[in-house]
């Protein structure tokens, strides 16, 4: 499917961001990792609960032990850092509402990386080892892991993805 075009900025950022899982070795500043956080909390939750809790991972070693957890592990070995997203249980009030919460959260970031000129993916594969990933970076068990998202500056950016037509989703429509 043709990729979509807008003149709208954050269309455009909507419909150009893909992920991208190969990165220069340039380290990424604190501050935009910090900026691509604060993106993360600006996404909506329940009440306003903002149950998103996040752990920063540049350490060699420690992303080389969470690298062994995943079999995507090579994509969190090429990423000059990764943040761990993890729900905190006890800021939660509704299972499902703050799991949306959580994945408006992630894709916030995602976009806000790709804003930043930076490349991102969002990695789940790794939620099998999920209870390993918080004793790997000593977490309490309120903690539970939601996805780490890995992200550098890309090496290429010709990343291509596609969708399902409007027509294959849309199951009803009463105008
Ligand atoms: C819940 C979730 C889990 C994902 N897990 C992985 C993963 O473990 N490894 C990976 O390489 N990509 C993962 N992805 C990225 C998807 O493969 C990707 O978003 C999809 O193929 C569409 O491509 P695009 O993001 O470039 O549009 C995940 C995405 C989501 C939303």
């Amino acid at each position: 499917m043709e990729k979509p075009r807008s003149q709208n900025p954050v269309l455009e950022a909507i419909y150009s961001r893909r992920s991208v899982r190969d990165y220069t070795s340039d380290p990424v500043p604190k501050e935009t990792i910090y900026e691509i956080i604060r993106a993360g909390t600006w996404a909506p939750s329940g009440l306003n609960n903002q149950p998103w809790r996040f752990v920063i991972v540049q350490d060699s070693e420690k992303r080389e032990a969470l690298a062994q957890l995943t079999r995507y592990g090579e994509i969190i070995r090429r990423a000059p850092v990764v943040i761990a997203v993890f729900v905190d249980k006890e800021a939660m009030y509704h299972e499902v509402k703050d799991h949306q919460a959580m994945g408006a959260c992630i894709q916030n970031m995602l976009l806000a990386a790709h804003a930043l000129n930076l490349g991102a993916v969002w990695l789940g594969e790794i939620l099998k080892n999920a209870e390993i990933v918080r004793e790997t970076l000593s977490l309490p068990p309120n903690l539970d892991l939601m996805a780490v998202v890995a992200l550098g500056h890309p090496k290429r950016r010709d990343q291509r993805s596609s969708r399902k037509p409007l027509e294959e989703v849309i199951v009803k429509e009463y105008w």
